[in-house]
Formats: structure tokens, C-alpha cells, sequence
């Protein structure tokens, strides 16, 4: 059966007002492209119509402008999961008009196959290779495409001449059985191959195939300030003292390192110390810094869901690929940060927070405990099972206004059963083995900036005595939070006013 070449708004036109629908990639990467702005015109015109269009979203992860932006500025999303990173669509779900759940990135293809969501009515799949029995070879991201190609009742595939290099046998495509059947993913070390390089989608089910040249158009990540390098260096030096210490096999441990500029900061860190060794990495993306230590031979292998790669360093590893061929697999996320792997394999994890407060406890999505930032993506499917976990962030925001330690997070995304360790550009805080109260101590100690550090030392004083086992005044928990809301500045925090109310 030959699958016909349609155009974008022929296939949006598929997409039904209330339709569930799934699409590939992880991050920008393997994301669909051009039927989403075909998408977005048609729910504007429909809209002008007077006719309700909004569809139900379930990505990977974040996408690009072309998904969430395009959709969320066209009022085209009624539900959206798991995770999003865009001003549009962060604006429209801190607006209530979407819908927006978060999600553990690790949990959402199977909730889909458990039938928790209702059905997926299309999906959009980025391929770059395709046979005529319906066999493909996906992109620079994988997300939920094994699980969307299995399930959805319509496929729509864009197909992406973009890359003019092939991608073939870089991807391991693999669905586990479902509860009762289900049995141990059998990946034993980062390398471990468990899948397939193509996903199969019976062609009776494809709608049609669209083309598409555009790329991930992914910028550049921020070369890294004084203090993002300084968060490197700690974590690094931290690692190091392991080594050295023996709390760590001498082999080193397979990484996993979360998004945004501190962690590229803390790879670049890694491949610049000399105390740590030759690394594995097994990870949910990998971005600029990993591809630039494997060519120096510190990093020797990586596992990941997406090549979450600017264009410049995607060109580089196009022209480079023969290299990277042994040294790459990209995984389905629900492989990539599958709980029971992490654990297996022992990983040493390393995301980000907003906020931690003086117990622990961190924060990853919600400013001012309100606002959704991103969404807590896999940073929890990796914290909660890892050798080693991992927050880091600079110790203040905003000029000094802002303290990212504080006396209680305004949401708990990481708990302090969790979170081992923190790192803030002051100092490093090791968690483990100690009572609340130690824990406060070593994190003011240790990671408060200067200008904050009177201030939680004289929170604890208020709060701590007899008779309880975590130190808190719960009229004063929230004091730094709502000295911010009422007068812009965290450092103008006066306890006595709340002690008063
Ligand atoms: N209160 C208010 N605003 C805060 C804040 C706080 N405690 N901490 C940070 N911010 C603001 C910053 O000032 C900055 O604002 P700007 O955009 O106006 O400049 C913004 O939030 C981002 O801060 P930044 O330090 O640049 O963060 P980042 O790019 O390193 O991202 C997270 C940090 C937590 C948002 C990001 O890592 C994330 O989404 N994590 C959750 C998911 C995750 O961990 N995924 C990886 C798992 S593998």
C-alpha cells in the first residue's frame, strides 16, 4: 500500500475539535514541525467562525515555537502533559486556559497505554527515513514515538529532509509489556542495545506524509557566567572527594544531568577536572557539552532520549557522525528515565532547583509556590532512584532580592528523602545521614548566600527548642516569599511582623 504525499493543512484538517493528540520528539528535537502551524491557522479560522477547536496535547517533553508556541498563541490547547518550556504556552497554563497536568516524564507513555487518558486519535511523528512497509527511522528525538506509533488510532507523518546524514541505528526502540506481564527492562549498562533502530506503523493507519526541511532550531546555551562556573567547579570537586573517599566505585558512575545552563556548566566542569575519570552518561538529553567531551575522550558514551543540540553543534555531529555512531543511543523517555534503570545502574543525578529550603526540600517548577515554570519533567524519575542526587542552583536571583534558599519551599517537587545533596555557587551541603536540624545548619553554612545568611540563622533560632522534630514557625515559613510579594525584596524579611499576626 503506497502512503500519499499530502500538505500540512490537508493533514490539520484531519485533527478534530477535543481530538487527543500525541506527537514525537523530546525537547525541540524530533518534534513535528510544519502540521502544527497548519494546526494553528486552521483553530484560528475556525475560531473567527464562531467554532470551538482545541485539542488535548500529550508531547515528550517541551517542544518549540512550532508546537507549543504556534498552538498556545492560537488558543488551539484544551488539555496539555507533561512538561513545556515556552512563554506562550507557560503564560496560557499560568492564565488557566490550558489545562496543563504535570507529569513524571517516565510515566506518561504508559499511562497512555493504560487507557488513563482516553485514546490517542492522531499522532504526529517527525521520521527522517521511511520504507514502504511502513518502516521508519525517527529523528534527533524519541519522547513517546514507539508508543504513539503503536496506539494511535490515526498517524500523520512529517517527513523531514532536513538532515541530509542518516540517523539509522542510533535509535533503540523498545515498549515494555504492561503490568501483570511486564518483566525487568534488561539494560545493565548504558550501552546495553534492547530495541529496535526502526519503529513500524501499519501504513492502513497513516494518514498521509508531509514534508518538511525545517530544523530543530534549537540557540546555543549562554556561555557560562562566574557563578554557574563556580557551581561547576563545586560539583566537580564534590565528585572528586567521593572518589577519592571511596563513596563511590573508583570506576566512577554513569551521569545524568537535567537541562539548562548550570548543568551544561557542571559538564563542562567535569571534563575540565582532573580528579574525575573517563564517564558514561545515562541521561535524558544531552546537549552541546557532551558532544564536545566525547571528542576529548572524557566521555565515552552516552544513552539518552534526544540530541537537544543547538543547529551549529547538530551541523558538527552531522559532519562528524561516523564518530559518534558507537558512542550514542537514544531511548523512548520512558527507557531513558526508567526508575528501575536509574536504580540499576546507580546514577549520579544532577538537576536544577528554584528554590531548596534549609531542610532540603526543593523546588523545581513553581515560583512563588504559583506560578508554573516548566514542569518537573524527569528531574524526579531520576532524584528519587539515584546513587547520588544532585540539586544545584545559584544561591540568590534577581540582583540579591531573591534568596533560593529559604526558610520552606513554596512547593515540594523533591523531598528531602530525596535530595542528597545541594550545591549552590557558595558551597556544597552533603545531606545524607543527617537530622533536620543538621541538615539546616550545613545548607545555611554552606550554600546561603552572605546577604541571606543572618536572616535563616535567625529563623531557625526563632523556631528551634523542644519538642519538635523539624523546626519550623509556620506564621513565619512563608515570610521571605511574602516579603517578596509586598515589598520586591527578600532581604527586607522582618519576622516579627509575622510572629505578630
Ligand atoms: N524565585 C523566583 N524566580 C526564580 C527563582 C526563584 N527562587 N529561581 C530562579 N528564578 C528565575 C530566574 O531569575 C530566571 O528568570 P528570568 O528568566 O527572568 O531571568 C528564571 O527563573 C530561570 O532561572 P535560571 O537560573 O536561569 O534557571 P535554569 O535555566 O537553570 O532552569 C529550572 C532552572 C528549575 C527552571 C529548570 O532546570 C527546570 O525546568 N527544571 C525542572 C525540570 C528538570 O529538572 N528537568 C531535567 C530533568 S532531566
Amino acid at each position: 500500500m503506497s502512503i500519499p504525499f499530502i500538505t500540512a493543512e490537508e493533514a490539520a484538517s484531519y485533527i478534530k475539535n477535543g481530538d487527543n493528540v500525541g506527537f514525537s520528539g523530546f525537547t525541540a528535537s524530533g518534534t513535528p514541525k510544519v502540521v502544527t502551524v497548519a494546526l494553528a491557522k486552521r483553530a484560528r479560522e475556525l475560531h473567527e467562525k464562531g467554532e470551538p477547536f482545541k485539542i488535548n496535547m500529550f508531547t515528550g517533553a517541551s517542544t518549540n515555537d512550532h508546537v507549543d508556541g504556534e498552538l498556545a498563541r492560537a488558543n488551539a490547547i484544551n488539555i496539555r502533559t507533561p512538561y513545556q518550556g515556552h512563554p506562550d504556552s507557560r503564560k496560557a497554563l499560568n492564565d488557566g486556559e490550558i489545562h496543563y497536568f504535570d507529569a513524571h516524564l517516565s510515566h506518561v507513555s504508559q499511562d497512555l497505554r493504560y487507557g488513563f487518558f482516553g485514546d490517542i486519535d492522531v499522532a504526529i511523528i517527525e521520521v527522517t527515513e521511511m520504507t514502504p512497509n511502513g518502516e521508519f527511522i525517527l529523528g534527533a528525538g524519541l519522547g513517546m514515538s514507539p508508543t504513539l506509533a503503536m496506539m494511535a488510532k490515526k498517524v500523520i507523518i512529517e517527513y523531514s529532509s532536513f538532515y541530509k546524514t542518516s540517523f539509522r541505528g542510533f535509535h533503540d526502540n523498545y515498549v515494555p509489556l504492561d503490568p501483570p506481564h511486564r518483566r525487568e527492562i534488561p539494560i545493565y549498562k548504558p550501552s546495553d542495545r534492547i530495541g529496535s533502530t526502526v519503529i513500524k506503523i501499519d501504513p492502513k493507519r497513516i494518514i498521509g506524509i508531509v514534508p518538511s526541511n525545517a530544523s530543530e532550531s534549537i540557540k546555543p546555551f549562554h556561555a557560562s557566567d562566574e557563578t554557574t562556573h563556580r557551581i561547576g567547579e563545586n560539583v566537580c570537586n564534590f565528585l572528586a572527594s567521593q572518589l577519592r573517599e571511596g563513596k563511590m566505585p573508583k570506576e566512577f558512575l554513569p551521569i545524568q544531568s537535567g537541562v539548562g545552563n548550570v548543568a551544561n556548566a557542571v559538564l563542562y566542569g567535569l571534563g575540565e577536572n582532573p580528579d574525575i575519570p573517563q564517564f558514561e552518561m545515562y541521561t535524558e538529553v544531552i546537549q552541546d557539552a557532551v558532544m564536545t567531551l566525547m571528542e576529548e575522550g572524557k566521555c565515552k558514551f552516552a544513552s539518552t532520549c534526544a540530541l537537544t543540540f543547538s543547529d551549529d553543534a547538530m551541523t558538527h555531529f552531522m559532519d562528524n557522525i561516523d564518530f559518534f555512531r558507537d558512542k550514542i543511543l537514544m531511548r523512548p523517555g520512558e527507557i531513558s528515565n526508567s526508575p528501575e534503570v536509574v536504580r540499576r545502574l546507580g546514577l549520579i543525578a544532577m538537576n536544577t532547583a528554584l528554590e531548596a529550603d534549609i531542610f532540603g526540600n526543593v523546588n523545581s517548577t513553581h515560583v512563588l509556590g504559583t506560578k508554573m515554570m516548566n514542569g518537573i519533567g524527569g528531574s524526579a524519575d531520576f532524584c528519587r532512584n539515584a546513587y547520588l542526587s544532585i540539586f544545584s542552583c545559584p544561591s540568590i536571583q534577581k540582583g540579591g532580592k531573591i534568596s533560593a534558599i529559604v526558610p520552606m519551599v513554596s512547593h515540594v517537587d523533591h523531598s528531602e528523602h530525596s535530595v542528597k545533596i545541594l550545591v549552590t555557587e557558595q558551597g556544597v551541603a552533603d545531606l545524607r545521614g543527617k537530622d533536620p536540624r543538621q541538615r539546616a545548619h550545613t545548607i545555611i553554612e554552606n550554600c546561603a548566600h552572605p546577604m541571606y545568611k543572618q536572616l535563616l540563622w535567625d529563623y531557625l533560632k526563632l523556631c528551634e527548642g523542644k519538642g519538635v522534630h523539624t523546626p519550623h514557625s509556620l506564621r513565619s515559613a512563608f515570610a521571605f516569599h511574602q516579603t517578596l510579594m509586598e515589598e520586591g525584596d527578600m532581604t527586607l524579611t522582618d519576622y516579627a511582623r509575622f510572629e505578630k499576626r
